[in-house]
């Protein structure tokens, strides 16, 4: 069973850049989610848990667990000399690494991340994750990383990622050539390849939508609701909603489901963060054989506006996420 060091030493990943890089960003990632993972299993037990008292940038309340991720993430890549800036769902600008910026390695990378997501659910042992997102600085002057660097479009990724703290925790990874799992082994602290070449099955099953918000959708929205509830065929499809995107979406790439946080009245851009949420898992999703939308057009297609924007988010197996397109054109 390879381990994620020698699946990328092997390039089993097919990833066309530097080697090297990869080894440097994925030894800093492992170390974080290690260290995430040994905080989390013990949440219960520590003063870990519950609010920091503070808001984040997004004015939600930012849990201990927010912060100690952040913190945890961006100081492991601030010592592996791969990493020039970083963006982080936790912090208003973004956090330049200067003195790597003239570093000779090959390639230096722009990371955006959600340290934490799932934050409603740490409190009840309930899985929660990171998401992590990766571009090339987009500027050959190696000396000035601007917002430019870390506003580029979601089809410029050349890695992304989420680490899921569940059952067991696993880390899932895209270079562009398919979507590959390893789960840690805790007692010695490797991550071994258990779920290579992840896809979509064929036969759908599962809708992911906060059903509480029903009034708040608009009528595209709510038909299709209905639509999967109806009795015909396949369905009615299965309901399973966990507030984690990471859970939730990793549930529905192995069983075979829609995840969808469209707008809402409270929220008329939707909830999820273009660059720290939907960004990668729509890269993953592509390479696992689905779509990405927020209703109208594809996810990897959105120019960035700002860090921190929102947009409505559909991801799943192409059939499921066309017929919700349906819907939206039919109805709205
Ligand atoms: P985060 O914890 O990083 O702020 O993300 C929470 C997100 C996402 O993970 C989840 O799918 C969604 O918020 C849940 O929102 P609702 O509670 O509104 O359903
Ligand atoms: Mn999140
Ligand atoms: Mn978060």
């Amino acid at each position: 069973m390879y381990t994620l060091g020698e699946f990328i030493i092997e390039n089993k990943d097919g990833y066309s850049h530097s080697k090297e890089s990869l080894l440097r960003f994925f030894s800093s990632i492992k170390l974080a989610a290690k260290a995430v993972h040994k905080e989390v299993n013990k949440a219960g037990l520590t003063k870990n848990i519950g609010s920091s008292g503070k808001k984040n940038i997004q004015g939600e309340n930012q849990q201990k667990l927010d912060f100690f991720s952040h913190k945890t993430f961006i100081d492991s890549f601030k010592s592996r000399e791969v990493v020039c800036g970083i963006a982080s769902e936790e912090s208003r600008d973004f956090i330049i690494i200067d003195k790597k910026i003239n570093n000779p390695i090959e390639d230096q990378y722009i990371v955006l991340i959600d340290p934490l997501d799932g934050s409603s659910n740490i409190d009840v042992n309930v899985s929660i994750g990171t998401i992590f997102s990766v571009y090339k600085m987009k500027y050959t002057n190696k000396c000035k990383l601007t917002i430019n660097d870390f506003l580029q479009k979601g089809n410029q990724q050349i890695i992304a990622g989420y680490i899921i703290y569940g059952t067991s925790t696993m880390l899932v990874y895209t270079t562009g050539n398919g979507v590959h799992g390893f789960t840690l082994d805790p007692s010695i602290g490797t991550f071994y390849l258990s779920h290579p070449n992840i896809s979509f099955p064929e036969k759908e099953k599962i809708y992911s939508i906060n059903d509480g918000n029903y009034v708040k959708f608009s009528n595209g929205i709510k038909k299709f609701i209905r639509y999967c509830q109806e009795e015909y065929e396949n369905r009615p499809y299965t309901a399973r909603y966990i507030g984690s995107l990471v859970g939730d979406f990793h549930r529905n790439i192995i069983h075979g489901g829609i995840y969808m946080y469209p707008k809402t009245s409270l929220f008329p851009n939707g909830k999820l963060r273009l660059l720290y949420e939907c960004n990668p898992i729509a890269f993953l999703t592509e390479q696992a054989g689905g779509k990405a939308s927020n209703g109208y057009k594809r996810i990897l297609d959105i120019q960035p506006a700002s860090l921190h924007q929102r947009t409505p988010f559909i991801c799943g197996p192409n059939k499921m996420v066309n017929k919700l397109e349906e819907f939206i054109k039919k109805y709205e």
